[in-house]
């Protein structure tokens, strides 16, 4: 969508921020259903609208967001499909110059698979492992709870994330609509509390559909290593020093925000003044294939509302790396491929000034 009117090789070109080593850090599995599933299945039934000429849906908020997707995983019912979706995150994440994803499940979502949960992330387990070999993409999973459910419901899940800690799961989260959930940190705080203890890590949604008091309750009470989204920490002031203080990573999702109505557009998005003050950001796409969008579509978005430099950019990409989920070994070498790609984009720029330093 974007063209490449610039040189590839010149920094913040689409193609440098494709290449651009990067790892996306908040991004649905519900996000990932292919969009024919919807529209050959469930688009009629379940009340989703298409733009007419992207073909993209549109959501009224997140309440009806959320719906849809219970509408459109309840679809997918076999194993080799499953495989399929985890197959195509890595593909995608390769061509966008992702190394890592750190993909959340939710299995409110996922009726067909409620009964088997270990069978179904066993068969996302296939689909990445056969990623990583084809693309060199690495990919953890997040298991989700969800704001709304029946307390027993997120304990029975707890339960067994813990007994069966299954292969690639290795954190904990929590989205869903805290509108409508209210203040829940107290509630779920000792699940957190519980994997936590278990060695699993933490991420929670908030600052979404909930103000800057669900920042402060994912952060103080659920102690969360990320917070998913985040933004509305904006809104308080004291809020924002803290998480800057404290280097509090927030994963955020810029078009998932507008197209959810948290923000009103992209220029009024508080992305900047949060990355400005010193909170660490990075750029994700939460549900890329409802909202259509790719990660370089969200960096490239970025760079021209914001006018953003290659040193910032390279700070968001390191955020994105370094509040991942992946190993300590893997993280190195995203680090260690980042560092050198900075360094060539800037060593021509470098050099000549070298030169003329030198003939002075
Ligand atoms: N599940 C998938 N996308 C979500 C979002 N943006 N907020 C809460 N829960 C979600
Ligand atoms: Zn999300």
């Amino acid at each position: 969508m974007f063209e490449a009117s610039r040189p590839p090789d010149e920094p913040c070109s689409p193609e440098w921020i494709r290449r651009l080593p990067k790892a996306e850090v908040h991004l649905h599995l519900e996000g990932c259903v292919p969009l024919d599933t919807i529209a050959a299945d469930g688009a009629r039934r379940s009340g989703v609208d298409f733009e007419p000429q992207t073909g993209t849906p549109l959501f009224r908020d997140l309440a009806a967001f959320l719906a849809i997707l219970d509408h459109s995983c309840a679809l997918v019912t076999d194993g080799g499909r499953l495989e399929k979706i985890a197959y195509e995150i890595a593909v995608r994440a390769a061509a966008n110059g992702v190394g890592h994803v750190d993909v959340i499940f939710n299995p409110v979502h996922w009726p067909a698979w409620r009964p088997d949960l270990q069978g179904f992330v066993g068969h996302l387990d296939r689909g990445f492992a056969a990623g990583e070999a084809d693309m060199g993409v690495t990919a953890s999973l997040c298991l989700s709870l969800t704001r709304t459910q029946p307390p027993g419901e997120s304990v029975e899940l707890v339960d067994w994330l813990l007994a069966a800690r299954p292969d690639r799961v290795v954190a904990l989260s929590v989205d869903g609509n805290e509108s409508v959930a209210g203040h829940t940190g107290r509630r779920f705080a000792p699940l957190f509390e519980r994997a936590r203890g278990a060695g699993f890590r933490t991420c929670a949604h908030a600052g979404e559909s909930s103000g800057p008091e669900g920042v402060r309750d994912a952060v103080d009470l659920l102690r969360v290593e990320r917070v998913d989204h985040g933004i509305r920490a904006a809104e308080d002031p004291a809020l924002v020093e803290e998480l800057a203080a404290r280097a509090v990573p927030l994963d955020i999702c810029p078009t998932s925000n507008i197209r959810l109505g948290v923000v009103t557009s992209l220029t009024t998005h508080p992305i900047e003044r949060l990355r400005a003050a010193g909170v660490p950001v990075s750029v994700n796409t939460d549900d890329p294939l409802l909202f259509g969008v790719s990660v370089t579509d969200e960096y490239l978005r970025c760079t021209e509302a914001f006018s953003w430099e290659p040193v910032v950019l390279g700070e968001v990409a390191r955020t994105s790396i370094e509040s991942s989920f992946a190993e300590p070994e893997r993280k190195r070498w995203l680090l260690a491929a980042l560092d050198h790609f900075l360094e060539d984009a800037c060593a021509p720029a470098q050099r000549g000034k070298d030169s003329s330093d030198g003939g002075l």
